[in-house]
């Protein structure tokens, strides 16, 4: 395969810091795409920062700064987490880009052109916390927005409208006909259910109400709605122009995955698929709604103090890089369903499967190589791909990408654990050091073969949740840094010396084991 792959992450409002939820979704989405770099050279990450709006104006304000100033801010504590926690995005975008506010009012003039938007005369309920107009039967019996138990604010305005009613058949028929479009699938009926009372929608705001934003084209007093500002990065960033398209955006658009949270799938997959009908473009092939993280099994919330920043879990558990909290993230929970988050969980969780099972695995594995063979793979040693352990190879291999293909990012890493189980228990079945004991050398050097070959498959399994204990797998076994999937192979491992007793190295310490803890001592 060596097929174009484009995958975007939503993009982040800046009024805050980035906490351990941003994260979650993020690290998914390197998951992904550092799985699909493994089979293609044309894979493309995109993610942003949402940067306009009244949440960001009223942020500033309150702080006496000037709204680009607090952008500025906050984007750099993302764009810093992101490079802590390794995310291997192509782009970064960010709203307040000149290139994307030009792109954006043309986007805006050819909806105008298309006769898809007027003017009209309105009163709402508006949430500054979803930047969007509620209905009354959205409110809790308090009358206060179910997501952010705020109250929202009566506006009588007169805005552009969106004619979103007029693409409600042409969704629906879209949205039935195209099973993958929305993942996981159990979130169909519920955008099905809001489509058929679905209404045209205000896509601009009085520039008196929200001075922090681009400028509808041709109007003094009307400022573009954040929305259709935010959801058009996905095409701009990638030099969609409704003139001259870039040949970046003719190979990668439409994307394979759209990543976001389970919160806004109803702007993704109404608002945003209407905007793309009318523009006539293709819709991505799939939008992917992640379901949220939770603290010790509570909503993350300033009001309740328990947010923690991705920063926080690296600094109190001193790790030297961010694998084990990008394994954790990634097998928090099935694809669409919320995760949890607790220190101790995520201690047992780390410890159990990248400490014990493969950690362990290897350096028993190395030593006994040592000890019985001086660190040498002997010509005879090598077996071939019928042995079960190989069979066993190649088949968690397609399962793996039978997962990415779901988008189940947990699984994977469930068949990643489970291969080294298997491994673990062929070497307990095996028990190379009784065959060394009994001098049957032949029979024991195949079985080290066994576990080490097996190991190099793990070592490159792992990567896209564990790019550097990959790495120093592979280092440990002498072998190239090289984890595109057709060295998913049996028997890449040659004939030679691969180590030697000053270079075992454990590839993961245990969290608060003697050595870690040596090492947060700064020994
Ligand atoms: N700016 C909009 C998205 C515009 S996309 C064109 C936005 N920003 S956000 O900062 O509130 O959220 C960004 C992403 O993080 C969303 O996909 C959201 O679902 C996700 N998460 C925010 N909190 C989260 C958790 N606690 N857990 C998991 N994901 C969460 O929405």
């Amino acid at each position: 395969m060596n097929e174009k792959f484009y995958l975007t992450t939503a993009i982040d409002y800046v009024n805050g810091a980035p906490h351990i939820g941003h994260a979650y979704e993020k690290i998914l989405s390197d998951v992904i795409i550092r799985h699909k770099r493994q089979l293609t050279d044309k894979a493309f990450m995109l993610t942003g920062t949402d940067e306009h709006g009244i949440k960001i104006q009223k942020t500033a304000a309150a702080r006496g700064i000037e709204p680009k100033q607090l952008c500025d801010e906050n984007f750099s504590k993302f764009e810093k987490a992101w490079q802590e926690l390794e995310i291997s995005y192509d782009k970064i975008i960010r709203t307040t880009d000149e290139q994307h506010k030009k792109v954006v009012k043309q986007i805006f003039k050819k909806l105008l052109e298309n006769g898809d938007i007027y003017k009209h005369s309105y009163t709402g309920l508006y949430c500054s916390g979803c930047e969007s107009f509620l209905s009354p039967k959205d409110l809790t019996s308090d009358g206060l927005c179910p997501d952010h138990l705020k109250k929202p604010e009566e506006i009588t305005e007169e805005n552009y409208f969106f004619r979103l009613s007029k693409y409600k058949d042409k969704l629906i028929e879209y949205i039935k006909t195209h099973p993958g479009f929305i993942m996981p699938s159990f979130r169909v009926n519920e955008i099905l259910n809001q489509l058929e009372n679905i209404e045209d929608i205000s896509v601009s705001r009085t520039k008196t109400a929200v001075k922090w934003a681009i400028d509808v084209p041709d109007d003094d007093e009307q400022s573009i709605y954040v929305w259709i500002d935010a959801l058009s990065n996905y095409i701009t960033a990638i030099g969609y122009d409704t003139e001259n398209p870039s040949e970046q955006f003719k190979e990668l658009w439409p994307a394979d995955v759209q990543v976001i949270g389970k919160d806004i799938i109803k702007f993704h997959s109404i608002y945003w698929t209407a905007i793309l009908m009318s523009l006539g473009l293709p819709l991505p092939k799939t939008i992917l709604a992640h379901g949220w993280i939770t603290i010790d099994e509570s909503k993350m919330s300033k009001s309740l103090g328990n947010v923690i920043a991705p920063h926080d879990v690296l600094e109190s558990f001193k790790l030297e890089h961010p694998d084990a909290f990008r394994y954790y993230m990634a097998s928090a929970a099935p694809i669409g369903r919320d995760g949890n988050y607790s220190d101790e969980d995520f201690k047992e969780k780390v410890n159990a499967d990248l400490a014990n099972n493969i950690g362990n695995l290897l350096n028993r594995t190395l030593n006994m190589l040592v000890k019985y063979f001086d660190g040498e793979i002997k010509a005879e040693s090598i077996t071939d791909k019928n042995s079960k352990i190989a069979q066993y190879a190649q088949n968690a291999k397609n399962q793996i990408i039978e997962s990415f293909n779901n988008y189940e990012i947990a699984e994977a890493a469930g068949i990643i654990v489970s291969f080294a189980d298997f491994v673990n228990k062929y070497v307990t079945e095996t028990a190379p050091w009784t065959l060394a004991k009994e001098g049957k050398m032949q029979e024991c050097s195949e079985v080290l073969y066994n576990v080490l070959e097996a190991m190099r498959h793990i070592g490159i399994m792992l990567y896209p949740f564990c790019p550097n204990i990959s790495k120093d797998i592979l280092i440990q076994l002498n072998e190239d840094l090289d984890f595109k999937y057709d060295k998913l192979e049996w028997g890449i491992i040659k004939e030679g010396k691969i180590t030697d007793k000053e270079k075992i190295k454990p590839v993961f310490l245990r969290l608060d084991s003697e050595f870690a803890i040596d090492k947060k001592k700064g020994k």
